[in-house]
């Protein structure tokens, strides 16, 4: 993964790296190109030689004429399909290596690099800016080359035929690289203008589907509808924008054509009276002067495309070169886990004022339960995440086994530890591969039978239609709050991990649900260990006292810092904080303060 962007050929001249990468592609279609210029830039003189024929009235040269425009106009289909054909899979390779180079790179990066990259902006780098620069590196390019072919292949011709009418005709023609340059400009930060819009629109669509609970629940379908309506018609504008630019493409174009015909037409036609120059060759040099727009309006055109392609490399680049914090360089493997240790643990998330976590230690061995509990943004998912390495650890240390999490394999750890997260995620895809996520291989429906089982869900899977095939829409609308928590620790029950860490996962579950829970966790890991007797590690964070009764300790944290740690007799005597919740949750009466020694 950290080698995206290690080609520094790649990072200098994207342009000469996929070249040289696809070689074969690259140079079959501009072989395609240069043939078929060639041969469509002969059929004038085909026409010429049929005029000159019929003007001489000479059948057999008028025939030969006939079949040799014929052929050419044949070869040229045929060329023409084979530059399409191979600059097409071109470009589109080039699109598909940058795509999942990207792709790797958002896999790599940690929850802080998402906190400061807006999604939007994420989904056109991979949209907008792969299809600019794949538009850049196929059709600019292949623009570029084709209008260099021709200048070389139909200016020599011209001059062959007449050099005072050809640079009476082309002195009109060179301002068009500018004009076509500017166009192209402005024509494409419409366009992206555009695309960002409609991007938001769908964006916006998308989240009236997804939360049109909340939408009905809070009456405000008619505040979505007008805010659609504005941005629906801000779409609408951007669109007519790109159309007033694309409009004056033909225009300008036309205009060139139209000024060195005029020309030829004024300065050619007396030397054609005059017998100087025959007829034939003034149809063909007219068929030449309107073929010469399109070259250098070509090459406006692809020097705008090339800008804006390397525009959007640099924005790609950017992404690629940006360093996980939480890079993925250690060399060590854990087979059995032993200890998690937090020693000296002071934490603060990027641009915050506070710290989060403060002075934590704590150690946990193997087997054991602990409960984790304490007020609203105590840093309880702070701790488990920094525990775990999403965040990287700048005062402190956190050691597995006694080595340090920094040194330990990414897939080393994320095969021991499974964490369910306080957020809920479904995927758009089947229950079965739902429950299932933790493996490259569907692990067959037995084993996700057995895991759902363990979450008290399996019964209500086989009542939904489709069973364990039946498609989750995105975020699985189609299951209650209480179904989708389950499914998700069904996920850590399937992967039968060493360590299982569950934020606040029960706190939509009914109490018997959640006693088979807890008592599933705390069953040996039968499978997957080298000893069968190999005990669950379990993490609980929970708001609920009882949840926690039974953990071995239970470690009460408040403002980023741990205020006590141990069972639940032990912390209604040694924790004001513990004690206060207790006696809201009505669990048992308050303690006596001070009878423990
Ligand atoms: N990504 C973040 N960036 C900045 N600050 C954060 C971030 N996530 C959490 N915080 C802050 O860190 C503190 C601890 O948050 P944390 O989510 O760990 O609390 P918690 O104990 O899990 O709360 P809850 O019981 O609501 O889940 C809070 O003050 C919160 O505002
Ligand atoms: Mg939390």
């Amino acid at each position: 993964m950290s080698n995206l962007l290690q080609d520094t050929t790649l990072q200098t001249q994207p342009f000469r790296y996929y070249f040289k990468k696809h070689p074969r592609v690259f140079f079959l279609g501009s072989l395609s190109l240069f043939i078929t210029n060639f041969l469509d830039v002969l059929t004038p003189l085909g026409v010429k030689y049929a005029i000159d024929a019929v003007t001489a009235k000479d059948s057999t040269k008028l025939i030969l004429a006939i079949l040799i425009y014929v052929g050419l106009m044949t070869c040229v289909a045929l060329f023409r399909f084979g530059w399409r054909y191979f600059f097409g899979r071109f470009h589109h390779t080039v699109a598909e290596d940058l795509r999942n180079r990207i792709f790797g790179k958002l896999t790599e990066l940690g929850p802080s690099f998402y906190q400061r990259s807006p999604v939007g902006q994420l989904m056109s780098l991979m949209t907008n800016d792969v299809n600019t620069f794949r538009m850049a590196i196929g059709p600019g390019m292949l623009t570029l080359l084709d209008a260099l072919f021709l200048l070389g292949m139909i200016l020599p011709i011209m001059i062959w035929i007449s050099w005072d009418w050809t640079w009476k005709t082309l002195i009109f023609i060179p301002f068009i690289p500018f004009i076509m340059k500017k166009l192209e400009a402005a024509i494409h930060t419409r366009y992206r203008k555009e695309q960002d819009l409609l991007a938001e629109v769908s964006a916006n669509t998308q989240e009236i589907v997804a939360g049109v609970r909340v939408i009905k629940g809070f009456a405000q379908e008619q505040n979505q509808l007008d805010a659609f309506n504005r941005k629906s018609r801000e779409y609408e504008l951007a669109c007519n924008s790109v159309v007033q630019v694309d409009a004056l493409f033909h225009p300008s174009f036309q205009s060139a054509i139209i000024l060195g015909g005029v020309s030829l037409l004024w300065f050619g036609t007396p030397d054609v009276m005059k017998g100087t120059v025959t007829l034939g060759s003034f149809v063909a040099f007219h068929d030449y002067v309107r073929r010469m727009v399109w070259p250098f309006s070509a090459i406006g055109l692809a020097s705008s495309m090339m800008e804006q392609g390397r525009a959007s490399f640099s924005r790609i680049k950017d992404l690629l070169s940006t360093e996980t914090d939480i890079p993925d360089l250690g060399d060590q493997t854990i087979e059995k886990f032993e200890s998690l240790e937090l020693k000296n643990l002071t934490f603060r998330y990027n641009g915050a004022i506070e710290d989060a976590l403060t002075d934590i230690n704590l150690t946990i061995h193997a087997g054991e339960t602990i409960g984790i509990v304490g007020p609203v943004g105590a840093g309880k998912t702070t701790l488990l995440q920094v525990a775990t390495r999403m965040y990287p650890t700048s005062q402190g240390s956190v050691r597995i086994n006694g080595v340090n999490i920094d040194r330990i394999r990414r897939d080393s750890l994320s095969h021991f530890i499974s964490y369910v997260t306080q957020d809920v995620f479904l995927f758009s895809d089947t229950i079965a591969e739902n429950v299932a996520l933790g493996f490259s291989d569907f692990p067959g429906l037995e084993a996700v039978e057995e895991a759902t089982n363990t979450v008290n869900i399996d019964q209500e899977i086989r009542g939904i239609p489709g069973s364990y095939g039946a498609y989750l829409g995105e975020r699985g609308v189609n299951l209650s709050g209480g179904q989708k928590q389950r499914l998700t620790i069904a996920r850590a029950m399937i992967r039968r991990s060493q360590l299982v860490i569950l934020d606040d996962s029960l706190s939509a579950v009914d109490g018997r649900t959640e006693k088979a829970i807890t008592r599933a966790l705390k069953s040996n890991l039968a499978a997957n260990s080298e000893d069968g007797s190999t005990k669950r590690t379990v993490i609980l964070v929970s708001h609920r006292l009882a949840t926690l009764k039974h953990a071995d300790r239970i470690v009460v944290m408040n403002r980023g810092r741990i205020e006590a740690i141990g069972t639940h007799e032990e912390l209604l005597t040694m924790s004001q904080t513990y004690r206060e919740m207790n006696s809201m949750q009505n669990m048992a009466p308050p303690a006596q303060t001070g009878s423990h020694a």
